[in-house]
């Protein structure tokens, strides 16, 4: 692929790349990090952790891994991976992942852990599970892995980090401190539900409960010390590891999830607890954004999607669509649903069509992704902080829809609503998204209707061969914009990525 000239050109001048996400996640990240793994000689992560889930293709098979970087099948090739000291360190899951590569024949010689990532205990699946469990309809819609907790702990000082994993006496007493406070409150829960999570596969099967307690201190503390043992010699510092090569090795730094899901700039209470802008993900290697020649923001179009609670204002299917992908599974939809079409005339089984055509699940809690229009407003507000360069992904799966629409602006129709010194008011018009939930939510998009196209897209090798009605699209939406979609996929594989150039 390097002697493709295209590639090289575009890359002519970057040392340090970064790919981001401009929605809420589940935009096709992984194939474009696989893609520039090639070129990478460092690839590093910076934020979340086992909440993320990435497909990686291992000798035809497909396996999800949560937290070991998508460049991880390059690891032969000497190329280093890096989890981040931003990331949100779950062992045993990583201990997982690198049990599936050994069993594949894989290496992992070369990745390295941050000394000071987050270290994800129990106690943060428990208190993530417990809240969720007792917030009725004010649910977050979490995937349970602890990430709002352990970020929580980090902020309020009685955090641990991975190198705590590698001395006994410290690691105990700061899993005490830990728990000290957690217990007192975990006194008011109701403890057959305690018990029941603490029983979960991802608890270890209740390994870590003890009935006084709550936790085995012990039990937790053997367990993490073995895993300090075994991933010892990959522990470093990182952040001095990445400084150290800046602008002489080639580094792509990956992302997870999407900026409409930062605790900094997304649809905040329902986001994830940490930032998955370029911002975020430079702070999480240890670099700044300054240090970054190149920022992509992959844009999943005509459509996008939503997993879990929250505002979304071009759903398709509104409140109805929320509420079911909250509750039912594939299975479920299939069932129900089967013939949904992305024509469908219903909107809510038109996003079902959507769902089916785009495989459009959770590939860590595999729930139906909420699905809808593009948005330009929101994504106007993302390139505020990522930047105006962009991939489009995921265009063949609107392939055959015969109308495709995109929300230009909204008209807001609640109450006067001050943000800062600007208020808003009934029936104003608004062409860069706040995400702001009592402004999202009363949101009405303005769409505008385009003519779809009826061919397969996804043979085309370069931008010549699109489909007249799709290049109006494009050429339309990022005049809007103000965007510059670099590149442009119409398939999973590789070889279907198109320069736009
Ligand atoms: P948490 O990150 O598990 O705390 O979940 C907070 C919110 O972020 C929920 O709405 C999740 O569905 C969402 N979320 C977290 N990770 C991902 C992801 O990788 N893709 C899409 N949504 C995610």
């Amino acid at each position: 692929m390097q002697g493709n000239d295209k590639f090289g050109e575009f890359l002519k001048d970057v040392k340090t790349l970064a790919i981001v996400c401009n929605q809420w996640g589940d935009t096709g990240k992984g194939k474009f990090v696989d893609y520039f793994s090639e070129w990478a000689d460092i690839i590093a992560r910076g934020t979340g952790g086992a909440n993320a889930g990435h497909t990686i293709l291992i000798n035809g098979k497909k396996f999800v891994f949560h937290i070991v970087p998508s460049g991880i099948i390059h690891d032969f090739e000497g190329k280093i991976n890096i989890i981040g000291k931003g990331v949100a360190f779950e062992p045993r899951v990583v201990k997982e992942e690198l049990d599936v590569l050994d069993k594949a024949g894989l290496s992992y010689k070369n990745l390295k852990i941050a000394y000071n990532a987050k270290l994800v205990l129990p106690q943060h699946m428990l208190m993530d599970r417990i809240k969720e469990a007792d917030s009725g309809s004010k649910k977050i819609g979490t995937t349970g892995r602890g990430i709002g907790p352990v970020y929580a702990d980090y902020v309020s000082r009685v955090g641990l980090s991975v190198n705590d994993m590698l001395n006994k006496e410290v690691l105990v007493k700061k899993i005490k401190k830990n728990l000290a406070e957690k217990i007192k409150l975990l006194r008011c829960y109701d403890k057959e539900a305690i018990k029941e999570i603490m029983h979960h596969p991802h608890l270890s099967d209740g390994r870590f409960y003890s009935e006084e307690e709550f936790f085995d201190v012990n039990a937790i503390a053997e367990e993490y010390y073995e895993y300090g043992k075994f991933f010892k010699d990959m522990i470093c510092d990182t952040d001095k590891l990445l400084k150290d090569v800046l602008g002489r090795k080639r580094i792509l730094l990956e992302g997870a999830q999407g900026i409409l899901l930062s605790v900094e700039h997304g649809s905040y209470p329902y986001v994830t607890s940490s930032d998955p802008s370029i911002q975020g993900l430079t702070k999480g290697v240890g670099l700044d954004e300054k240090d970054v020649d190149l920022v992509l923001g992959i844009v999943k179009a005509f459509y996008m999607t939503r997993v879990g609670k929250g505002p979304f204002p071009t759903e398709l299917g509104g409140e109805r669509s929320e509420e079911w992908c909250n509750t039912h599974t594939r299975a479920d939809e299939e069932k129900e649903y089967g013939g949904g079409t992305v024509n469908s005339s219903d909107e809510f089984e038109q996003g079902v069509g959507i769902r089916f055509s785009g495989s459009e699940y959770g590939a860590t809690t595999g729930r139906p992704r909420r699905t809808g229009w593009l948005d330009l407003p929101l994504l106007r507000n993302a390139i505020k902080v990522n930047g105006s360069d962009v991939i489009l992904t995921k265009l063949d799966v609107l392939d055959g829809c015969k109308i495709i629409k995109v929300c230009m602006e909204y008209e807001y129709d609640g109450d006067d609503y001050f943000i800062g010194e600007k208020v808003f008011r009934k029936g104003d018009r608004i062409n860069v998204g706040v995400p702001d939930v009592n402004i999202l939510k009363h949101c009405r998009p303005i769409y505008k209707e385009f003519p779809g196209w009826e061919s397969d897209i996804t043979k085309a090798k370069c931008y010549d061969e699109l489909p007249e009605n799709l290049k109006k699209i494009i050429d339309f939406v990022w005049e809007s914009v103000g965007v510059n979609a670099k590149m442009i996929s119409v398939g999973p594989e590789r070889e279907q990525t198109i320069f736009k150039e």
